[in-house]
Protein backbone atom coordinates (compact mmCIF):
# COMPACT_ATOMS: atom_id res chain seq x y z
CA UNK A 1 0.00 0.00 0.00
CA UNK A 2 0.91 3.82 -0.20
CA UNK A 3 3.62 4.82 2.25
CA UNK A 4 4.83 8.21 2.76
CA UNK A 5 7.43 10.02 5.23
CA UNK A 6 7.76 13.27 4.32
CA UNK A 7 9.57 16.27 5.67
CA UNK A 8 10.38 19.91 4.60
CA UNK A 9 11.77 22.42 6.89
CA UNK A 10 12.68 25.13 3.93
CA UNK A 11 10.79 28.23 3.69
CA UNK A 12 10.73 28.80 -0.69
CA UNK A 13 10.79 31.84 -2.16
CA UNK A 14 9.88 30.88 -5.57
CA UNK A 15 9.24 33.10 -8.96
CA UNK A 16 10.88 35.92 -11.67
CA UNK A 17 11.85 38.73 -9.65
CA UNK A 18 11.72 37.40 -6.05
CA UNK A 19 15.29 37.72 -5.42
CA UNK A 20 14.17 41.43 -4.15
CA UNK A 21 12.37 39.76 -1.25
CA UNK A 22 15.65 39.07 0.12
CA UNK A 23 15.58 42.86 1.66
CA UNK A 24 12.35 42.70 3.85
CA UNK A 25 12.24 38.63 5.17
CA UNK A 26 13.06 37.18 7.70
CA UNK A 27 16.48 35.96 7.56
CA UNK A 28 18.39 33.60 9.79
CA UNK A 29 20.94 35.49 11.28
CA UNK A 30 22.92 38.70 11.07
CA UNK A 31 26.05 38.41 9.84
CA UNK A 32 26.23 35.94 5.98
CA UNK A 33 29.09 34.66 4.64
CA UNK A 34 28.32 34.44 0.95
CA UNK A 35 29.93 31.38 -0.94
CA UNK A 36 30.98 32.21 -4.77
CA UNK A 37 33.15 30.22 -7.01
CA UNK A 38 36.32 31.51 -7.90
CA UNK A 39 35.67 32.82 -11.57
CA UNK A 40 33.70 35.68 -9.89
CA UNK A 41 31.11 35.13 -12.28
CA UNK A 42 28.52 36.03 -10.15
CA UNK A 43 30.76 39.72 -9.28
CA UNK A 44 31.10 40.02 -13.23
CA UNK A 45 26.94 39.84 -13.55
CA UNK A 46 26.31 42.13 -10.66
CA UNK A 47 24.25 39.52 -9.09
CA UNK A 48 26.43 39.34 -5.76
CA UNK A 49 26.59 43.09 -5.19
CA UNK A 50 22.49 42.71 -5.96
CA UNK A 51 22.59 40.50 -3.01
CA UNK A 52 25.29 42.30 -0.57
CA UNK A 53 22.92 45.84 -1.12
CA UNK A 54 19.80 43.48 -0.58
CA UNK A 55 20.93 42.01 2.21
CA UNK A 56 21.90 45.86 3.76
CA UNK A 57 18.88 46.48 3.37
CA UNK A 58 17.47 44.09 5.38
CA UNK A 59 19.87 45.42 8.05
CA UNK A 60 22.67 42.17 7.76
CA UNK A 61 26.37 42.51 7.26
CA UNK A 62 27.84 40.20 4.50
CA UNK A 63 31.44 38.79 3.96
CA UNK A 64 32.41 36.84 0.61
CA UNK A 65 34.16 33.82 0.23
CA UNK A 66 35.28 32.87 -3.60
CA UNK A 67 37.05 30.21 -2.92
CA UNK A 68 34.05 27.26 -4.03
CA UNK A 69 35.67 24.91 -7.01
CA UNK A 70 33.54 23.19 -9.53
CA UNK A 71 32.81 19.66 -7.56
CA UNK A 72 33.47 20.93 -4.39
CA UNK A 73 36.65 19.33 -2.37
CA UNK A 74 36.90 18.87 1.36
CA UNK A 75 39.84 21.26 1.42
CA UNK A 76 37.49 24.02 -0.08
CA UNK A 77 34.82 23.67 2.30
CA UNK A 78 36.64 23.61 4.97
CA UNK A 79 38.58 26.95 3.93
CA UNK A 80 34.76 28.06 3.61
CA UNK A 81 34.11 27.26 7.46
CA UNK A 82 37.90 29.05 8.52
CA UNK A 83 36.46 32.08 6.53
CA UNK A 84 33.27 31.93 8.13
CA UNK A 85 34.92 31.89 11.48
CA UNK A 86 37.40 34.49 10.54
CA UNK A 87 34.58 36.52 9.76
CA UNK A 88 32.94 36.33 12.49
CA UNK A 89 29.40 35.01 10.27
CA UNK A 90 26.53 32.93 11.90
CA UNK A 91 24.86 31.91 8.82
CA UNK A 92 26.06 30.67 5.23
CA UNK A 93 24.64 32.11 2.28
CA UNK A 94 25.13 29.71 -1.42
CA UNK A 95 25.30 31.72 -4.19
CA UNK A 96 25.28 30.00 -7.71
CA UNK A 97 24.91 26.48 -8.59
CA UNK A 98 25.21 23.51 -7.10
CA UNK A 99 28.64 23.81 -5.84
CA UNK A 100 28.33 27.14 -4.24
CA UNK A 101 25.30 25.99 -2.38
CA UNK A 102 26.61 22.40 -1.11
CA UNK A 103 30.02 24.74 -0.46
CA UNK A 104 27.65 26.22 2.18
CA UNK A 105 25.76 23.46 3.54
CA UNK A 106 29.18 21.26 4.05
CA UNK A 107 30.74 24.50 5.77
CA UNK A 108 27.94 25.22 8.09
CA UNK A 109 28.35 21.55 9.12
CA UNK A 110 32.01 21.93 9.96
CA UNK A 111 31.48 25.29 11.81
CA UNK A 112 28.88 23.23 14.68
CA UNK A 113 30.85 19.91 14.75
CA UNK A 114 34.40 19.03 15.61
CA UNK A 115 36.92 17.14 13.66
CA UNK A 116 36.98 16.64 9.65
CA UNK A 117 34.20 16.64 7.41
CA UNK A 118 34.73 13.24 5.92
CA UNK A 119 33.77 12.23 9.62
CA UNK A 120 30.31 13.14 8.84
CA UNK A 121 29.43 11.52 5.18
CA UNK A 122 27.08 9.17 5.13
CA UNK A 123 28.41 6.80 2.77
CA UNK A 124 31.55 5.09 1.07
CA UNK A 125 34.59 5.74 3.68
CA UNK A 126 32.65 8.40 5.35
CA UNK A 127 33.11 8.48 9.11
CA UNK A 128 28.78 8.31 9.13
CA UNK A 129 28.91 10.50 12.65
CA UNK A 130 25.88 12.08 13.08
CA UNK A 131 25.46 15.89 12.63
CA UNK A 132 22.95 17.19 15.07
CA UNK A 133 23.39 20.88 14.48
CA UNK A 134 24.61 23.02 11.84
CA UNK A 135 24.76 26.88 10.80
CA UNK A 136 21.39 28.25 8.59
CA UNK A 137 21.96 27.94 4.67
CA UNK A 138 20.53 30.17 2.51
CA UNK A 139 20.56 29.22 -1.03
CA UNK A 140 20.07 31.81 -4.05
CA UNK A 141 20.39 29.39 -6.92
CA UNK A 142 21.42 30.47 -10.44
CA UNK A 143 21.29 27.17 -12.29
CA UNK A 144 17.96 24.90 -12.35
CA UNK A 145 19.50 20.79 -12.22
CA UNK A 146 20.55 20.14 -8.92
CA UNK A 147 17.66 20.30 -6.89
CA UNK A 148 20.36 20.97 -3.52
CA UNK A 149 17.60 24.20 -2.85
CA UNK A 150 15.37 21.82 -0.92
CA UNK A 151 16.32 18.16 -0.07
CA UNK A 152 18.86 17.60 3.06
CA UNK A 153 21.68 16.57 0.27
CA UNK A 154 25.76 18.06 -0.13
CA UNK A 155 27.99 15.90 -2.65
CA UNK A 156 31.73 16.99 -1.63
CA UNK A 157 34.92 15.06 -3.54
CA UNK A 158 37.19 13.51 -1.14
CA UNK A 159 40.93 14.50 -3.13
CA UNK A 160 42.51 11.63 -1.57
CA UNK A 161 40.00 8.64 -1.93
CA UNK A 162 38.77 10.02 -4.98
CA UNK A 163 35.00 9.66 -3.64
CA UNK A 164 32.20 11.86 -4.69
CA UNK A 165 29.89 11.70 -1.75
CA UNK A 166 26.51 12.67 -0.67
CA UNK A 167 25.82 13.90 2.74
CA UNK A 168 22.51 13.19 3.69
CA UNK A 169 21.99 15.74 6.71
CA UNK A 170 19.15 17.15 8.09
CA UNK A 171 20.32 19.83 9.64
CA UNK A 172 21.51 21.16 6.17
CA UNK A 173 18.33 21.75 4.66
CA UNK A 174 18.10 25.01 3.90
CA UNK A 175 16.45 27.82 5.86
CA UNK A 176 15.48 29.80 2.84
CA UNK A 177 15.66 29.32 -0.85
CA UNK A 178 15.12 32.17 -3.34
CA UNK A 179 14.55 30.59 -6.49
CA UNK A 180 14.39 33.46 -8.87
CA UNK A 181 14.10 32.28 -12.82
CA UNK A 182 15.23 35.90 -13.88
CA UNK A 183 19.21 34.60 -12.53
CA UNK A 184 19.31 31.86 -14.80
CA UNK A 185 18.53 33.79 -18.01
CA UNK A 186 22.39 34.14 -18.68
CA UNK A 187 22.71 30.74 -18.31
CA UNK A 188 25.00 29.18 -21.79
CA UNK A 189 23.19 27.02 -24.20
CA UNK A 190 25.33 23.78 -22.95
CA UNK A 191 24.76 24.32 -19.13
CA UNK A 192 21.11 24.62 -19.39
CA UNK A 193 21.15 21.52 -21.38
CA UNK A 194 23.42 19.85 -18.90
CA UNK A 195 21.85 21.17 -16.55
CA UNK A 196 18.13 20.53 -17.17
CA UNK A 197 18.95 16.64 -17.75
CA UNK A 198 20.34 16.51 -14.81
CA UNK A 199 16.92 17.32 -13.23
CA UNK A 200 15.47 14.76 -15.78
CA UNK A 201 17.64 11.93 -14.08
CA UNK A 202 16.72 13.20 -10.41
CA UNK A 203 13.12 12.78 -11.82
CA UNK A 204 13.28 9.50 -14.00
CA UNK A 205 15.82 8.03 -11.24
CA UNK A 206 13.67 8.80 -8.28
CA UNK A 207 10.68 7.23 -10.04
CA UNK A 208 12.64 3.79 -10.91
CA UNK A 209 14.15 3.90 -6.97
CA UNK A 210 10.36 4.50 -5.46
CA UNK A 211 9.00 1.46 -6.48
CA UNK A 212 5.63 2.41 -6.66
CA UNK A 213 5.79 3.01 -2.97
CA UNK A 214 5.36 6.64 -2.24
CA UNK A 215 2.42 8.62 -4.06
CA UNK A 216 4.00 12.20 -3.32
CA UNK A 217 7.69 10.78 -5.24
CA UNK A 218 5.24 9.57 -8.23
CA UNK A 219 3.73 13.00 -8.57
CA UNK A 220 6.49 15.10 -8.52
CA UNK A 221 8.45 12.70 -10.91
CA UNK A 222 5.46 13.16 -13.51
CA UNK A 223 4.98 16.50 -12.75
CA UNK A 224 9.23 17.14 -13.56
CA UNK A 225 9.44 15.12 -16.44
CA UNK A 226 6.86 16.56 -18.37
CA UNK A 227 7.53 19.80 -17.74
CA UNK A 228 11.04 19.39 -18.59
CA UNK A 229 10.20 17.19 -22.20
CA UNK A 230 8.17 20.47 -22.93
CA UNK A 231 10.30 23.39 -21.72
CA UNK A 232 13.70 22.35 -21.47
CA UNK A 233 14.34 22.49 -25.05
CA UNK A 234 12.45 26.35 -25.17
CA UNK A 235 14.65 27.17 -22.58
CA UNK A 236 18.00 25.55 -24.43
CA UNK A 237 17.06 27.08 -27.72
CA UNK A 238 16.26 30.80 -25.93
CA UNK A 239 18.10 31.22 -22.76
CA UNK A 240 15.90 34.57 -22.58
CA UNK A 241 12.47 32.93 -22.99
CA UNK A 242 11.19 33.79 -18.99
CA UNK A 243 8.46 31.05 -19.41
CA UNK A 244 10.76 28.42 -20.35
CA UNK A 245 13.22 29.45 -17.70
CA UNK A 246 10.57 29.46 -14.91
CA UNK A 247 9.05 26.11 -16.08
CA UNK A 248 12.56 24.38 -15.86
CA UNK A 249 13.50 25.72 -12.38
CA UNK A 250 9.96 24.68 -11.47
CA UNK A 251 10.75 21.39 -12.32
CA UNK A 252 14.59 21.02 -11.50
CA UNK A 253 13.97 22.95 -7.69
CA UNK A 254 11.05 22.83 -6.78
CA UNK A 255 9.34 19.20 -7.65
CA UNK A 256 12.63 17.49 -7.85
CA UNK A 257 14.50 19.37 -5.08
CA UNK A 258 11.33 17.93 -2.38
CA UNK A 259 11.81 14.62 -4.48
CA UNK A 260 15.25 14.00 -3.36
CA UNK A 261 14.42 14.21 0.36
CA UNK A 262 11.57 11.72 -0.37
CA UNK A 263 13.95 9.03 -2.26
CA UNK A 264 16.88 7.96 -3.57
CA UNK A 265 19.12 7.58 -7.21
CA UNK A 266 20.05 4.64 -8.91
CA UNK A 267 23.94 4.05 -9.92
CA UNK A 268 23.48 6.20 -12.92
CA UNK A 269 23.98 9.10 -10.47
CA UNK A 270 26.79 7.20 -8.91
CA UNK A 271 28.75 6.65 -11.93
CA UNK A 272 28.03 10.16 -12.88
CA UNK A 273 29.27 11.42 -9.42
CA UNK A 274 32.20 8.56 -9.77
CA UNK A 275 33.81 10.28 -12.66
CA UNK A 276 33.16 14.04 -11.42
CA UNK A 277 35.60 12.93 -8.33
CA UNK A 278 37.83 11.17 -10.82
CA UNK A 279 37.86 14.13 -13.50
CA UNK A 280 36.90 17.26 -12.04
CA UNK A 281 36.76 19.40 -14.98
CA UNK A 282 33.71 17.06 -15.91
CA UNK A 283 30.21 19.19 -14.77
CA UNK A 284 28.05 16.73 -13.10
CA UNK A 285 25.19 17.56 -15.95
CA UNK A 286 27.73 15.90 -18.50
CA UNK A 287 28.79 12.72 -16.78
CA UNK A 288 25.18 11.77 -16.27
CA UNK A 289 24.24 12.69 -20.32
CA UNK A 290 27.13 11.35 -21.81
CA UNK A 291 26.31 7.72 -19.95
CA UNK A 292 22.66 7.77 -20.33
CA UNK A 293 22.41 6.23 -23.29
CA UNK A 294 24.68 3.01 -22.48
CA UNK A 295 22.78 2.92 -18.88
CA UNK A 296 19.29 3.12 -19.90
CA UNK A 297 19.37 0.42 -22.89
CA UNK A 298 21.72 -1.79 -20.05
CA UNK A 299 19.01 -1.61 -17.61
CA UNK A 300 15.87 -1.56 -19.82
CA UNK A 301 15.39 -4.97 -19.74
CA UNK A 302 14.90 -4.74 -15.90
CA UNK A 303 11.93 -2.87 -15.54
CA UNK A 304 10.62 -2.66 -18.92
CA UNK A 305 7.29 -1.56 -17.83
CA UNK A 306 8.64 0.98 -15.34
CA UNK A 307 10.60 2.43 -18.31
CA UNK A 308 7.25 2.30 -20.41
CA UNK A 309 5.59 4.78 -17.93
CA UNK A 310 8.02 7.45 -17.92
CA UNK A 311 8.29 7.28 -21.81
CA UNK A 312 3.90 7.99 -21.57
CA UNK A 313 5.15 10.95 -19.25
CA UNK A 314 7.61 12.05 -22.36
CA UNK A 315 4.40 11.98 -24.71
CA UNK A 316 5.88 8.49 -26.62
CA UNK A 317 3.92 5.83 -27.71
CA UNK A 318 5.08 2.40 -26.29
CA UNK A 319 6.50 0.10 -29.26
CA UNK A 320 5.24 -3.20 -30.25
CA UNK A 321 7.46 -6.23 -29.50
CA UNK A 322 9.77 -3.43 -27.38
CA UNK A 323 9.03 -3.12 -23.75
CA UNK A 324 10.42 -0.07 -22.33
CA UNK A 325 11.93 1.15 -25.86
CA UNK A 326 9.32 4.16 -25.63
CA UNK A 327 11.32 6.01 -22.58
CA UNK A 328 14.77 5.22 -24.91
CA UNK A 329 12.82 6.69 -27.48
CA UNK A 330 12.20 9.82 -25.10
CA UNK A 331 15.31 10.41 -24.01
CA UNK A 332 17.28 10.31 -26.94
CA UNK A 333 15.17 12.81 -28.73
CA UNK A 334 14.97 15.10 -25.51
CA UNK A 335 18.60 14.96 -26.10
CA UNK A 336 19.13 15.48 -29.73
CA UNK A 337 16.87 18.47 -29.36
CA UNK A 338 18.97 19.79 -26.55
CA UNK A 339 22.15 19.35 -28.78
CA UNK A 340 24.22 17.35 -26.09
CA UNK A 341 23.17 14.11 -27.34
CA UNK A 342 26.88 13.85 -29.27
CA UNK A 343 28.92 15.37 -26.84
CA UNK A 344 32.01 13.17 -26.16
CA UNK A 345 33.80 12.93 -22.49
CA UNK A 346 37.24 13.01 -24.07
CA UNK A 347 36.08 16.97 -24.41
CA UNK A 348 35.92 17.47 -20.50
CA UNK A 349 39.90 15.57 -19.94
CA UNK A 350 38.13 11.77 -19.07
CA UNK A 351 41.12 8.88 -19.49
CA UNK A 352 39.44 5.51 -20.30
CA UNK A 353 42.40 3.98 -18.93
CA UNK A 354 40.91 5.49 -15.55
CA UNK A 355 37.35 3.26 -16.07
CA UNK A 356 38.44 0.26 -14.21
CA UNK A 357 39.76 2.16 -11.14
CA UNK A 358 36.32 4.04 -11.48
CA UNK A 359 34.33 0.97 -11.37
CA UNK A 360 36.19 -0.40 -8.50
CA UNK A 361 35.10 3.24 -6.81
CA UNK A 362 31.80 2.48 -7.98
CA UNK A 363 30.81 -0.37 -7.12
CA UNK A 364 33.33 -1.48 -3.97
CA UNK A 365 33.70 1.99 -2.18
CA UNK A 366 30.74 4.18 -2.68
CA UNK A 367 28.37 1.31 -3.63
CA UNK A 368 25.20 0.58 -5.44
CA UNK A 369 22.72 -0.90 -2.97
CA UNK A 370 20.08 1.07 -3.90
CA UNK A 371 19.08 -0.28 -7.30
CA UNK A 372 16.19 -2.66 -7.68
CA UNK A 373 17.97 -4.59 -10.04
CA UNK A 374 21.95 -5.84 -9.92
CA UNK A 375 24.47 -4.41 -12.13
CA UNK A 376 27.94 -6.03 -12.16
CA UNK A 377 31.29 -4.91 -12.25
CA UNK A 378 31.71 -6.21 -16.36
CA UNK A 379 28.08 -4.00 -17.05
CA UNK A 380 29.25 -1.08 -15.37
CA UNK A 381 32.42 -1.08 -17.16
CA UNK A 382 30.78 -1.82 -20.57
CA UNK A 383 28.72 0.92 -20.13
CA UNK A 384 31.55 3.53 -19.73
CA UNK A 385 33.20 1.78 -22.55
CA UNK A 386 29.93 2.23 -24.85
CA UNK A 387 29.71 5.60 -23.44
CA UNK A 388 33.49 6.83 -23.96
CA UNK A 389 33.84 9.05 -26.95
FE1 LIG B 1 22.33 15.27 -10.02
Amino acid sequence: MYKIDSYSPVRVIFGPGRLEDLATIKLPGKKALICVTGDQIMSKLGIQQRVIDLLKKNNVEAAVFDGVVPNPTRASVMEATNAAKKNGCDFFLGLGGGSSIDTAKAAAIMTKNPGDLWDYATFGTGGKKVVTDANPVVSITTTAGTGTECDPWCVITNEETKEKLDFGVEAVYPAISVIDPTLMMSLPKDLTAFQGLDALFHAVENYICNKGESKLVELYAKEAIQLLTKWLPLAVADGNNLEARTNVAYAACVLEGFNQALTFVTSHHIIGQCLGGLFPKFPHGATLVTTAEAYYKEIKKYVPEVFDELGSFMGEDEVAGDPGQSYINGLVKLMDTCGVRDVGMSKFGVDPAKFPEAVDIIVDIVGIDMDRYELSKQDILRILETSYR
